[in-house]
């Protein structure tokens, strides 16, 4: 067979070529031409002689397998991953520079042990500063500075084929690998998908568990994360504002377990911490009763956390009252202040109305609604609602109240953190009955 040889393939009309150009030829897309290995000869119909014949099996003869997890001891990766790392698994983790996931996957390798930690980032020296800080004692980690995909995935390194060999492999980062049957530079979608590919292969081969660090930008366009999404497993997605010490991670994708359920650290000067009580840490500490804040409970996963949502309202001075809206939807308040005006009858349109949801968190669900329609409507009366309060519910367009998911469980969580008053669906159908019986 000869040898793989490198070409331009359009991601767009598949047209290739031996050298680049900004646009495709044929189908005139910039930018879509990405340098792809070519296997010649047999191989690449699948034809090579003494190729193994293969027949499709019955889906029931399979004997069903346990999967064995291999827990990572930081108790809030467990919950994202689904209870631990399955063998061969290939997490990708993602996120802005200076989030935190060199430390993470440092203090996962640390806790697992026997673990080849490579580094394309940075160097031995760097890694170590990293590394004391963190406290890091553990022998059995190994360090490697490489960039060369190929040197990697040596048998030797990756050790697949010695009795200890490693029982995880980190590689910080992806973008920093390469290969020299490639010629496009570190982090192209080329190399980044080539040595993916052949990380990932390893990975299978061995039941090595492989952790991959991608970086994104603030946009998010990078195209790394992206190509890779495909090929990996799981993708965990770290994010938080890197002003504060919160931390969330994400499961966007996963094989092997559920993807709504988040991790919640605190970015610490020895580290991550888990934070495993994180029920009221969106909270305002001392929260006294002001006009315009109404407690509320948004699920992340399977965990019922608890959000202030802060409203003010003052007269506008504009011909176009303003909106501002942090942390939630900015449509979705305006057609609350569209059910406030009409079903209420409150006259928002001389008002600018602000909307935040305290901590920085952001509230994707409806469930919160409720609570941003009293705590609008607070602010408006300038009547605080009692502390005790938690409002749950989805507001329609005729002002009427509904269910939400995992309603009891959300309520019996807030009752337990204090909040006695629950208001949900069941005591009000309609939100005008809810301002008229607490504010008015
Ligand atoms: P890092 O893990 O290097 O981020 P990434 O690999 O995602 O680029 O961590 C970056 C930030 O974390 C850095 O600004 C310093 C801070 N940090 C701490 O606050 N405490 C620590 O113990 C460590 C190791 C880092
Ligand atoms: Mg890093």
């Amino acid at each position: 067979m000869a040898k793989a040889h490198s070409q331009y393939v359009c991601q767009q009309c598949g047209y290739s070529q031996v050298g680049w150009a900004g646009k495709c030829p044929n189908c005139s897309t910039w930018g879509s031409l990405v340098e792809t290995l070519i296997a010649t000869g047999e191989r690449e119909r699948g034809k090579a002689k003494g190729q193994k014949k293969v027949e499709p099996i019955s889906l029931t003869a399979i004997p069903s397998k346990k999967t064995s997890r291999l827990s990572t001891k930081i108790s809030e990766l467990d919950r994202v991953l689904g209870g631990g790392l399955v063998p061969g698994q290939v997490v990708l983790i993602a996120g802005e520079p200076g989030i935190g996931k060199s430390t993470l996957t440092l203090q996962l390798a640390d806790k697992i042990g026997k673990t080849l930690y490579v580094s394309g980032e940075e160097s031995a020296a760097q890694v170590k500063v990293r590394a004391d800080r963190l406290g890091i004692k553990n022998k059995t980690l190994k360090f490697l500075e490489e960039t060369n995909v190929d040197t990697i995935v040596d048998p030797d390194i990756f050790g697949i084929d010695s009795f200890d060999g490693p029982s995880l492999v980190v590689i910080d980062s992806i973008q920093t690998m390469t290969t020299d049957d490639l010629s496009g530079l570190a982090g192209s979608v080329g190399q980044v998908r080539e040595c993916a590919f052949r990380l990932l292969k390893r990975a299978k081969e061995g039941n090595i568990p492989l952790f991959m660090v991608g970086h994104v930008t603030k946009e998010g366009t990078v195209a790394g994360p992206a190509v890779l999404a495909h090929i990996v497993d799981t993708i965990l997605w770290f994010e938080g504002d890197k002003s504060l010490t919160l931390r969330l991670l994400r499961a966007v994708k996963n094989r092997f377990g559920p993807t709504d359920e988040v991790g919640i650290f605190e970015m610490e000067d020895k580290g991550l911490l888990p934070l495993t009580n994180a029920e009221k840490i969106f909270l305002t500490k001392a929260r006294a009763e002001v006009p315009g804040s109404v407690v509320s409970s948004i699920l992340q996963g399977t965990r019922p956390l608890l959000v202030e949502i802060q409203s003010l309202v003052v007269p506008t001075k504009m011909a176009f009252p303003k909106r501002v809206a942090q942390g939630i939807d900015p449509r979705r308040l305006e057609m609350l202040l569209a059910v406030l005006i009409r079903r209420c009858g409150l006259p928002l349109y001389e008002y600018d109305v602000f909307v935040n949801v305290a901590g920085g968190i952001k509230v994707v669900e409806p469930a919160a609604d409720l609570a941003i329609v009293l705590s609008i409507a607070s602010s408006f009366f300038d009547k605080p609602i009692a502390k005790n309060v938690m409002a749950l519910g989805e507001v329609g367009l005729l002002g009427e109240v509904r269910e939400v998911v995992a309603e009891e469980k959300r309520v019996k969580e807030a009752k337990r953190l204090g909040f006695s008053r629950p208001i949900t669906q069941k005591e009000i159908k309609y939100v005008n009955e809810v301002v008229k019986k607490l504010l008015r």
